[in-house]
């Protein structure tokens, strides 16, 4: 049996419709309920329904075998997993953005509100650029229209959240997509039933 690890919501959905294409449909599935774990014992496949955000530290500390999180978290967190397989769902992009008509002051650091630290720390730091990172847990755009921040480091998909609040990108900080990730170990001992699951959803991304 392999536990797989789905990202609630939106996201979660796609990548089982990608599961089912790929043969790995499940009865006992149902989006609607509040179920969070079901088995498919014909494939040998238990599923449970994770915050997305969380999914990574489930398969680092090996509750899940298999799981599925952006490039964004995996960027964040930096899981010690295996990533194997790109499933080209989920895109969007990690960009610096700030109001329209914002000019750079380079004589003093730039300050940056963010959900994502780390990320920001390390692009700033990759530039030599000094920064003051400044936490937030949502709603990122409202930090440099209320002067809480110079620009944001954030996740861009549409950009109408961008437009409609007079910001704009000012720079890519990398593409962002959802990535199959593995248990170090898992893949040891489960090897011929997750190399079987790769395989498939490999075809099914073709
Ligand atoms: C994300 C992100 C942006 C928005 C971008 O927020 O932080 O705010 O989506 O999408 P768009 O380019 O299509 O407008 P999310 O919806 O996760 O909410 P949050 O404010 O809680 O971060």
């Amino acid at each position: 049996m392999i536990n797989v690890a789905l990202p609630k919501g939106r996201l979660g959905e796609k990548v089982y419709r990608m599961l089912s294409g790929a043969g790995y449909s499940c009865r006992e599935f149902s989006p609607e309920n509040r179920k969070l774990v079901f088995t498919d014992r014909e494939n040998g496949v238990s599923y449970f329904w994770v915050k997305p955000a969380d999914s990574a530290k489930y398969v680092e500390l090996g509750a899940a075998d298999v799981g599925f999180a952006g490039k964004d978290i995996l960027a964040e967190n930096e899981p010690d997993v295996y990533e194997l397989l790109d499933l080209n769902l989920g895109k969007c992009r990690m960009c610096v953005a700030a109001k329209e008509d914002y000019r750079e002051d380079t004589l003093r650091p730039v300050r940056v509100a963010t959900k994502f630290v780390n990320v920001a720390r390390n692009y700033y730091v990759k530039k030599g650029r000094d920064a003051e990172i400044i936490k937030l847990n949502g709603s990122i755009e409202l930090a440099p229209i209320l002067g809480l921040s110079d620009v944001i480091v954030d996740i861009v998909e549409t950009g109408a959240t961008l437009k409609e609040n007079n910001l704009k990108v000012f720079e890519t900080v990398f593409d962002i997509s959802t990535r199959l990730i593995v248990n170090r170990a898992s893949y040891k001992f489960k090897y011929g039933e997750i190399e079987k699951m790769v395989a498939k959803l490999k075809e099914a991304v073709k």
